[in-house]
């Protein structure tokens, strides 16, 4: 329930924007759509769903979490131009609600790139904020690198932008470089000193690139921002962005000192931390607050003394409040489905009858494998979606040999695009072996960026989830798959990637081009 002696606080979630456009971290459209899902109805405000200037890719995947969206305001990012704020328009205004982001650079190093004096781009500002604010009601306006923008000019470009209509002002700082503060009193005094301040919304977006991006984002709260730009697991570019897990549950658990509210219902975090995770390619650190395998763990004889006689000895918030159900062991090889059924809606995840169907399927040959199945066994088999039928290439027998004389070698059948071909490969490693034979059946000249192996739960049984990143002409895939076997893991996240690859290079013709929100023009 919401507490109406509390000051409301906006989250404003970039994961699909931010996030996505870190190097390694791009979703698929499908992916996208779904964790877009997963963030309205968790109840974030805003949803900043992509750049839809970018790509036809980007373009698509906006205007159908546009279409789709229930509760969130859907917002797009433009760059300072008619032609991106048109093209952002006609993604989001299929939204209930949408909103235009559209930003410039304005330190001076910024405001080198695109060679404009102060006047011309206080000009600009005008214009393309006015542009916007014709087609759309609710528009959002940055100065990109606030944070070292001299203090005269930044207060300048924030009055012309609310003058030309913007209804929320966002002091990014893009390269976190701020202090939690310097953060609070930059927005306090644009507050108490740009004219029309009292209208509009202020916002934060903080980088994480000195590890203040939490403190940076609630001091500019408490210096009055009433919106927190953040993302699923920090992701994000170099060290990533303010984390929406951490922001939403220091509110809660310090609202004592912080008296604001947001509207995220926290018990939904654990289970969209583990998609994208999954999705993105970028697994959450061990020690990752709120979210980290270890954040509730407590191992030391210490702590588990301490722990049994009364919780809160070691925790100031229970596993519950953020969706995670202690480790347990949960079924063995004779429950059923309604039984698997309750236990993943227990996880907080839902799933229709043929993916649970296909889920049973893979959970009871993973009870006959292994002694003890754990929640995150499960969270790794739903994760884990397995080979689509009409996949281009699907695994079909893998033999790996290998031991302390090199080289190791690898008897693989795969079928390519329907037809069955077998090779035996060798390589350094088994795992390479693997890799050598699917590229001798099926040759690319993409390079793995990634490959990453974690052990789900413990003991020598446990299920690995493997992640690859590949990249092909500056395209982007990754795979992730899970298995008690490492190098079947492997084999099915590699041929995952290279699955991808296929379907982005049919559907860009190979020479589509595609724009980051730094080209500036
Ligand atoms: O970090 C940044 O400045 C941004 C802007 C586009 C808001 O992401
Ligand atoms: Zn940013």
């Amino acid at each position: 329930m919401t507490d109406t002696t509390k000051d409301r606080v906006l989250i404003f979630d970039t994961t699909l924007r931010d996030g996505e456009q870190s190097p390694g971290a791009t979703m698929t459209h499908g992916e996208k759509l779904e964790i877009a899902q997963l963030l309205d109805e968790m109840g974030v405000d805003i949803i900043e769903a992509g750049f839809p200037i970018a790509s036809e890719g980007d373009f698509a995947a906006v205007s159908e979490i546009a279409k789709r969206s229930q509760n969130s305001t859907i917002c797009g990012l433009a760059r300072a131009n008619l032609k991106d704020i048109d093209r952002c328009w006609d993604a989001v205004k299929h939204a209930k609600s949408p909103r235009i982001h559209t930003f410039i650079g304005t330190s001076p190093l910024h405001r080198a790139i695109p060679n404009l004096t102060m006047d011309e781009m206080a000009d600009r500002i005008h214009e393309t904020v006015t542009h916007a604010r014709n087609l759309c009601d609710n528009v959002q306006w940055s100065p990109m690198d606030a944070t070292r923008t001299e203090w005269d000019y930044l207060k300048r470009v924030v009055g012309i932008a609310i003058k030309a209509g913007a209804t929320t002002i966002n002091i990014p700082d893009t390269v976190g470089y701020t202090a939690p503060v310097e953060s609070a009193d930059l927005i306090r005094r644009l507050i108490a000193e740009v004219d029309g301040a009292e209208d509009v919304v202020f916002a934060t977006h903080c980088h994480n690139d000195l590890g203040m991006a939490t403190a940076n984002a609630l001091a500019a709260v408490a210096g009055g921002a009433r919106q927190i730009e953040c993302t699923i697991n920090g992701l994000g570019e170099r060290a990533g962005n303010t984390a929406l897990e951490e922001v939403v549950m220091a509110l809660r658990v310090r609202g004592d000192i912080m008296p604001y509210t947001t509207g995220v219902d926290p018990t939904k975090i654990m289970n969209i931390s583990r998609r994208v995770a999954a999705v993105s390619g970028f697994a959450v650190q061990f020690n990752k607050a709120i979210v980290g395998k270890n954040a509730f763990a407590h191992e030391s004889g210490i702590h588990q003394d301490g722990m049994l006689k009364n919780a809160e000895t070691f925790e100031i918030m229970r596993p519950e409040d953020v969706g995670l159900s202690a480790t347990n062991l949960v079924m063995g090889k004779h429950s059923g489905r309604a039984a698997l059924r309750a236990k993943l809606r227990d996880l907080g995840i839902e799933l229709a009858d043929n993916q649970l169907q296909d889920v049973f399927v893979r959970f009871k040959t993973l009870a006959d494998r292994k002694k003890e199945v754990y929640d995150e066994d499960l969270v790794a088999l739903v994760q884990d979606s397995g080979a689509a039928g009409d996949d281009h290439l699907q695994l079909k027998f893998l033999r790996v040999i290998c031991g302390t004389e090199a080289p190791q070698s690898a008897d693989l059948t795969l079928s390519v695009g329907g037809t069955d071909q077998q090779v035996t490969a060798t390589g350094d490693g088994p795992v390479d072996a693997v890799f050598n034979a699917v590229t001798k059946l099926f040759p690319h000249h993409a390079s793995l960026q990634l490959y990453q192996v974690h052990a789900v739960t413990e003991g020598t049984d446990a299920q690995a989830t493997v992640s690859v990143r590949m990249e092909e002409d500056g395209k982007i895939a990754t795979g992730q798959a899970a298995d008690t076997d490492t190098v079947v893991a492997s084999a099915k996240a590699y041929i995952m990637a290279l699955n991808r690859l296929v379907i982005r290079r049919a559907k860009t013709g190979g020479d589509a081009k595609e724009v980051s929100y730094k080209d500036v023009v």
